[in-house]
């Protein structure tokens, strides 16, 4: 919320910045790894224009909003959820054409971290003699840019765990059978979340196990990369994963001492074979999350299972967690459990979540939320 008795602040800016909120959201999944930006541009306190940034490298929201006006009246103010850009990228600076339409006021919902903009956007609207109001609804809009922010601020992708189990809590049968808890309809609300990510990510075991396509069916609007975290470099090259490399980015994540013999066997057959040196497994995660961030990675699905989304946990490096309930029991103390690492000590170190939805499809429960500590980094 804008604090209107802030002199920085007028009545109605927290209407108008939750507009620009709201068109931001609909570039989810087509800007990445550009972020989510909207913009509206108001006179005699209407809406005389509306703009997003609907894909990468498609116009910003705030060209889009000014390119619909065939002039701009007088005291216009321009809201736009993240802070203008000022270089040249694959679109001319924001900043430019925002001093070129004569708009006299901007508020802006956040500062943009990247650096190439960081608060330079802001300095050269000011020194054109634009009245500049930051931090209107700032905590909507670092919510709605939390992947984009977790690439630029900490370097690794934004982590989404997705997991589906029995109500009493099994990711799989003793026999290690997953093949299928939730219902079709579940299944299918899996495929759309997949077809939004940059990339898909499983442990070694439910690669030998489940024998998995991490494709998205029907497909989506990107086409992850499918990713194996694989120290030995043990995955099939026969397997479905690996022949998917004809069609799609493959990545095995090996570590040091993986065998030769495996990693030329996967090359062969097309798959990236990403030897990473750490032997320390957290090392491991953090340099391969980084390597992926300089490739673009935004979002991340790590699938599973128990033991990769465990390990995952203790580390704090699960984001937000997406979770079907069927309504069976699987029983049986070696069925594999979500989070399967060390976990917490002690109940009250439990980690919540926040932005929580359930929704009941069709008989499961379907629970997602952001991680509380997520919040806190
Ligand atoms: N219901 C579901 O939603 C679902 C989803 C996926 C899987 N599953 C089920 O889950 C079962 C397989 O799970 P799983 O727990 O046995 O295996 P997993 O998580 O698939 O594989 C173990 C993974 O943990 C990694 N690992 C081991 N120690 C680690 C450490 N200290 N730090 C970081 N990573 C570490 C291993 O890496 P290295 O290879 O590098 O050692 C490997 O990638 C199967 O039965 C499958 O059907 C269920």
């Amino acid at each position: 919320m804008c604090n209107s008795m802030e002199p920085s602040f007028v009545t109605g800016d927290t209407i108008f910045m939750q507009r620009a909120v709201e068109l931001a959201f609909q570039g989810e999944g087509f800007t990445e790894p550009n972020p989510m930006v909207g913009c509206v541009i108001v006179h005699d306190r209407k809406i005389i224009a509306e703009g997003l940034h609907q894909k990468f490298g498609g116009a910003h929201a705030e060209i889009e909003a000014l390119q619909k006006l065939e002039t701009v009246p007088e005291n216009a103010t321009l809201y736009v959820t993240l802070e203008p850009c000022c270089h040249h990228g694959k679109t001319p600076p924001c900043s430019e054409a925002i001093i070129k339409s004569g708009i006299k006021r901007v508020v802006i919902a956040m500062r943009d971290p990247f650096p190439k903009v960081a608060g330079g956007g802001i300095r050269e609207l000011e020194s054109a003699g634009i009245k500049i109001s930051v931090g209107c609804l700032e905590k909507e809009a670092h919510e709605l840019n939390a992947p984009y922010l977790m690439r630029i601020e900490n370097q690794r992708p934004w982590i989404l765990a997705k997991w589906a189990m029995t109500l009493d809590g099994k990711i799989a049968a003793r026999n290690g059978s997953s093949y299928w808890i939730s219902s079709e309809a579940s299944r299918k609300i899996v495929h759309r979340i997949r077809g939004r990510m940059d990339a898909i990510m499983i442990g070694s075991n439910t690669a030998r196990l489940d024998d998995p396509q991490l494709t998205v069916r029907p497909p989506g609007i990107r086409t992850p990369i499918s990713i194996v975290w694989d120290s030995k470099a043990t995955l099939n090259p026969e397997s479905k994963l690996a022949c998917s490399a004809n069609d799609s980015l493959v990545i095995a994540a090996v570590g040091p001492y993986a065998d030769e013999k495996n990693i030329t066997r996967l090359r062969k057959k097309g798959c990236e074979v990403l030897v990473l040196p750490e032997k320390d497994y957290l090392e491991r995660f953090l340099s391969f999350f980084k390597n992926l961030a300089d490739r673009g990675v935004t979002n991340l699905l790590a699938e599973g299972g128990g033991t990769l989304l465990g390990h995952l946990f203790d580390q704090k490096l699960i984001d937000e967690c997406h979770i079907f309930i069927a309504p069976k029991l699987a029983g049986g103390q070696n069925a594999p459990s979500p989070l399967e690492g060390l976990g917490v000590e002690k109940m009250m170190d439990a980690v919540p979540l926040n932005r929580l939805n359930i929704r009941q499809i069709e008989n499961d429960i379907y629970i997602h939320g952001r991680m509380q500590y997520a919040a806190q980094r």
